[in-house]
């Protein structure tokens, strides 16, 4: 019989969602968190709408199964490419007190209103970028802004394998930043809508210079999951809350 309680699932294609939890876990400490990276199949970034859907939604079923009620896809290609079909199709006839969320909504409802220019930029992988969600969803949310997107397929993997300081790491990095900026004079904030890119903030930061702010969506995903579990007591009685932490990597 299904476990009805269990700890918050937590998913990232590999290790980028870990700079999601560590928000999670300062905002909202008392929770259990189980962590799911699919390290062996990661990236993501560049495979098509069919295979992410797949591999996302075996992550959900894996973290279903452990007890989790409510799992948050810390991956802007999962969010993007597959939250959309999760929730319509393949969870319509779930328990309704199971829950999927992603990252983008969280983001668009907030960035918009960091920008003083109402410039933002975007800095995604492919997946993420080509599906012009958060476009669509700053559109809705902040309909003033003008949002430049620019994709980087080479940076999630030099950050799993850890080559983002050699010599061809910082050209590649240095050329995507360069051609985001290109796009508009007035930009003065950009998002980084992956969750493996706060892991390299401070190399964007230096790039960019102090007149850009560069925004970890980290933080941003944890306040409004906060008001998420105030607005819905159901978390209270299925989420269990001791403070522990389990990762799962494959
Ligand atoms: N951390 C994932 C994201 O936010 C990386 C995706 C990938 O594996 O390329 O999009």
């Amino acid at each position: 019989m299904m476990n009805k309680v269990g700890p918050i699932g937590v998913f990232d294609s590999g290790y980028g969602g870990l700079t999601v939890l560590q928000e999670f876990m300062r905002v909202l400490p008392d929770y259990d968190y189980l962590y799911l990276g699919d390290n062996a199949r990661a990236p993501y970034g560049n495979r098509s709408f069919e295979v992410v859907h797949e591999f996302t939604l075996e992550a959900v079923n894996y973290l279903k199964n452990q007890g989790c009620r409510l799992v948050i896809l810390a991956c802007n290609t999962s969010s993007a490419k597959a939250l959309r079909t999760l929730q319509q199709i393949d969870l319509a006839h779930a328990d309704s007190d199971f829950r999927v969320l992603g990252v983008i909504r969280p983001s668009t409802e907030t960035i918009g209103s960091l920008s003083k220019t109402n410039s933002i930029g975007i800095l995604g992988t492919p997946g993420t970028i080509q599906s012009e969600s958060y476009k669509i969803e700053l559109e809705r949310f902040s309909s003033k802004t003008a949002v430049f997107q620019h994709a980087c397929p080479m940076w999630v993997p030099l950050i799993e394998s850890k080559q983002h300081q050699t010599d061809l790491g910082k050209k590649i990095i240095e050329k995507d930043i360069e051609v985001l900026l290109s796009k508009d004079g007035s930009m003065d904030t950009i998002l980084l809508a992956c969750t493996h890119y706060p892991l390299i903030l401070d190399q964007i930061q230096d790039i960019v210079g102090p007149s850009i702010q560069v925004i970890s969506q980290g933080p941003i995903v944890a306040d409004k999951l906060k008001d998420y579990l105030s607005e819905k007591s159901i978390y209270e009685n299925t989420a269990f809350k001791k403070g522990h932490l389990f990762f799962f990597n494959n």
